[in-house]
């Protein structure tokens, strides 16, 4: 059935005038599925007053979705939505062949995921076992450590340092003190939910020091935020994934690309270390609309260094913004912000929430001090400003009981 650009993107809410807005998503007759979700243990999101409008800055996303050439891409696969990927065209090879070509290595140095968190998921089944150690940050992305702790995996998780970094120096001796000895040590760079960044030379030397003391060590470089980094220092980990044994980069096309709701992520690096990740694939893993859609967006590279441009100028609105309420963000290389408020998160959050205004969950140990925001648009963050300005004047009465500096 065709459908029209205009109409499909009335159904998703995002026309003026859609009747179907995310408030209305959020708060009409889906109580008795939130509660249902909720007793599954799944992530619910909270029911906003009528006539309140969401701004939602808690999960990261792009809050403009894929670009114009990704969409167009997705509305042409809906005659073969009932196809699976391999029987479509572009099928699967041809964005592992995409993908290959923008880094001139192999298909087989390409191994797609169901987003990256099966990547990372799949490198947790592939290489932390009982008498392998997981090694990681504190915080960081804990889907990794949620795994790690749910099967009873020996586990290692190091605090960020004073400027909410990976601490580098502690995060390799723990590779190399581990006992047992470590299986995989996760890299997340730009840290999520801190959004600080450690430059091209500091994960080199990280990487060349935990390959000679424990070449059997696995290092994951989860760099989802990849796109939204400005620091000069930082450069993709990527060629040296391609030339070093037993290192990867995981990527997503989630973030920048404006493509959470599609699922599409991917591991990198030489053919020999990701055969486990291969083995452990899902079969039809991706979608055949993911997969048009990721196809569209690597031609389309003008489009992310317009979102990386617009990401930056609201990033800096927004940072200035925080700081001229007294509050202090961590140095931001993602498309978040990680904000000493002084306050614990659950009551901004909660303060926040009554206008609409969703921030991120806690993040502990630093759920008594910290809150993490996402860039939302220019729009979005000048009205959420306001939001928080009024909900730091608030006195609170628990801040520093945890966590903190
Ligand atoms: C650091 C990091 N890695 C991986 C992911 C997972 O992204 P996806 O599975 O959507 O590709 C996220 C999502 O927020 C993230 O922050």
């Amino acid at each position: 059935m065709p459908v029209s650009r205009r109409g499909f993107l009335r159904l998703v809410g995002r026309a003026e005038s859609s009747p179907i807005s995310g408030a209305f998503l959020s708060a009409r007759g889906l109580e008795a599925h939130f509660a249902e979700a909720q007793a599954q243990g799944g992530r619910v999101r909270p029911v906003l007053p009528p006539g309140v409008d969401e701004i939602r800055l808690s999960s990261n996303e792009n809050p403009l979705g894929p670009g114009r050439v990704a969409l167009d891409a997705i509305l042409g696969k809906f005659p073969e939505a009932g196809r699976y990927p391999f029987n479509s065209s572009p099928a699967e090879g041809d964005l592992i062949a995409a993908i290959a070509a923008k880094y001139q290595v192999k298909p087989e140095n390409v191994v797609l995921g169901a987003g990256s968190q099966e990547i990372l998921k799949s490198s947790m089944r592939a290489w932390v076992s009982p008498t392998r150690a997981f090694i990681t940050a504190l915080p960081t992305f804990e889907n990794c450590t949620g795994y790690a702790k749910r099967y009873g995996l020996p586990l290692t998780e190091v605090k960020v340092d004073a400027a909410m970094r990976l601490d580098v120096e502690p995060m390799i001796a723990a590779a190399l003190g581990s006992q047992p000895a470590a299986g995989l040590l996760f890299f997340n760079n730009p840290n999520n939910p801190t959004a600080t960044v450690h430059g091209a030379k500091t994960v080199a030397d990280m990487v060349e020091r935990v390959r000679k003391g424990s070449p059997d060590t696995v290092i994951l470089i989860d760099e989802a935020y990849h796109d939204y980094v400005t620091d000069p220092s930082y450069e993709t980990a990527i060629p040296l994934a391609l030339s070093t044994p037993n290192v990867l980069v995981a990527r997503t096309f989630s973030k920048a690309y404006g493509m959470a709701g599609m699922r599409i992520g991917y591991a990198i690096g030489m053919a020999d270390t990701l055969k486990p990740l291969a083995k452990l694939k899902m079969p039809y893993n991706v979608s055949v609309f993911g997969v048009a859609a990721a196809i569209a967006s690597l031609a389309d590279a003008r489009h992310i260094e317009e979102e990386r441009a617009r990401n930056t100028e609201v990033r800096a609105f927004t940072v200035k913004a925080l700081q001229d309420m007294g509050a202090k963000p961590a140095d931001s290389q993602g498309n978040f912000l990680f904000v000493d408020i002084g306050r614990p998160a659950k009551e901004f959050r909660d303060a926040c929430a009554k206008s609409g205004v969703m921030v991120g969950r806690d993040f502990p140990p630093f759920e008594k001090t910290h809150c993490r925001i996402s860039i939302g648009t220019m729009d979005e963050m000048k009205k959420a400003t306001e939001v928080f300005r009024t909900a730091l004047k608030a006195p609170t009465t628990t801040a520093g009981e945890k966590g903190g500096r």
